[in-house]
């Protein structure tokens, strides 16, 4: 398979004062997919066996802090926000030794959300691809989501003119389309370092939206936190499978439910995160329904209005976005014409059971 990077319909128009006008709709002809290889499969007879607990440990653990396997000379780095987010240039992700993916690990844990640029990583094939995102974890293999026939560690995001689930899935009576999530965050070991690689993209928009839960958390005040730290909540995978039941989609395991810290701490780095997202967050263990809807609404209100501690990832052909999922949320940006094709595909290693905080 020798797939080419789709055309980019530049703006050819003006605006009666001089400015170009961006194409907000896609008007070329379609050719389809730049990679049908990865476009979503559903197979409604498709099971999964109920997911074990094994034993974690973080790459991050064995990398050398000064990180020499990943950011060599000649390596740009440019961070997009103090608190998460930083484009990098120069890095080859499928180049990388071991000793590299686990410095890749710890600077991931350290800076959240990394955009790697010019990326050979879509073109590697999938085994190489599964066999990278390995090292941080057993991937897991979506429950509902498209897969890829063959591969259900891969989990595939795609929109284009006949398909829009993702609009589907948040409600289409909605006065803004972020919805922010944790991915997975139902499992008993939610994912650490995830890889995200894009394929098909609209010219404009289509970004992701990242916070960082160690700022959220850090923002709140200290009798707060003490407040929030012997609390554990409910995340549970039931709405993701009955909305797949309900459009005619697998359920490919029995939907889980877990109990988590609502503040984790990072096993290599030590930070304290909020572990709370509207997508999968459903309530306070111990407290009544009124009580602990107040408690998380606060908090999720906090995280999506902490634009001072958010980013937008943003893509290029090549680029792959890792992020560490424990202490970060994200939405998709549901910004662009659904005529536009996006597609790209996550890689979602798993990690350990969520480290509960015990002192502020
Ligand atoms: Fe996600």
């Amino acid at each position: 398979m020798a797939p080419s990077v789709a055309e980019v319909t530049q703006p050819t128009d003006t605006l009666a004062n001089g400015v170009a006008k961006i194409n907000l709709k896609e008007v070329k002809a379609d050719k389809g997919p730049s990679y049908p290889f990865y476009y979503p499969y559903f197979d409604v007879n498709e099971k999964f066996p109920p997911t074990e607990i094994f034993e974690h440990k973080d790459a991050g653990l064995r990398a050398d802090p000064k990180k020499p396997n990943l950011l060599k000379e000649g390596t740009i780095v440019k961070h997009i926000s103090p608190f998460l987010g930083t484009e990098i240039s120069g890095v080859q992700l499928s180049q990388l030794s071991k000793e590299g993916l686990d410095e890749l690990a710890l600077y991931v844990a350290e800076r959240k959300v990394v955009a790697f640029r010019n990326q050979d990583f879509k073109d590697i094939g999938p085994d190489r691809q599964i066999e990278i995102a390995k090292h941080f974890g057993p991937i897991q293999r979506h429950p509902t989501s498209g897969n890829v026939k063959g591969y259900p560690e891969f989990h595939v995001v795609y929109r284009d003119a006949e398909n829009d689930q993702f609009r589907e899935y948040i409600g289409g009576n909605r006065v803004d389309r972020t919805s922010w999530h944790s991915d997975i965050s139902y499992e008993k070991q939610p994912p650490s370092t995830t890889f995200f690689f894009i394929l098909d993209q609209p010219d404009v928009g289509g970004d992701t939206f990242f916070a960082s839960q160690v700022e959220a958390y850090n923002r709140l005040s200290p009798e707060f936190q003490k407040l929030l730290l012997p609390l554990r909540a409910v995340h549970s995978a039931v709405a993701q499978a009955e909305h797949s039941r309900q459009r005619g989609g697998p359920v490919r395991r029995e939907p889980v439910e877990s109990v988590h810290p609502i503040v984790r701490v990072h096993p290599v780095t030590g930070e304290k995160a909020l572990y709370v997202n509207k997508g999968f967050t459903r309530r306070i263990v111990g407290l009544k329904d009124e009580e602990s809807d107040l408690i998380l609404h606060f908090l999720f209100d906090h995280i999506a209005k902490g634009v001072d501690f958010q980013i937008r990832a943003t893509y290029e052909p090549g680029t792959v976005v890792v992020w560490d999922n424990r202490v970060t949320i994200h939405s998709a940006s549901g910004d662009f014409d659904n005529s536009f094709r996006r597609h790209a595909v996550r890689l979602t290693p798993q990690a350990e059971v969520p480290i509960p905080a015990t002192e502020p």
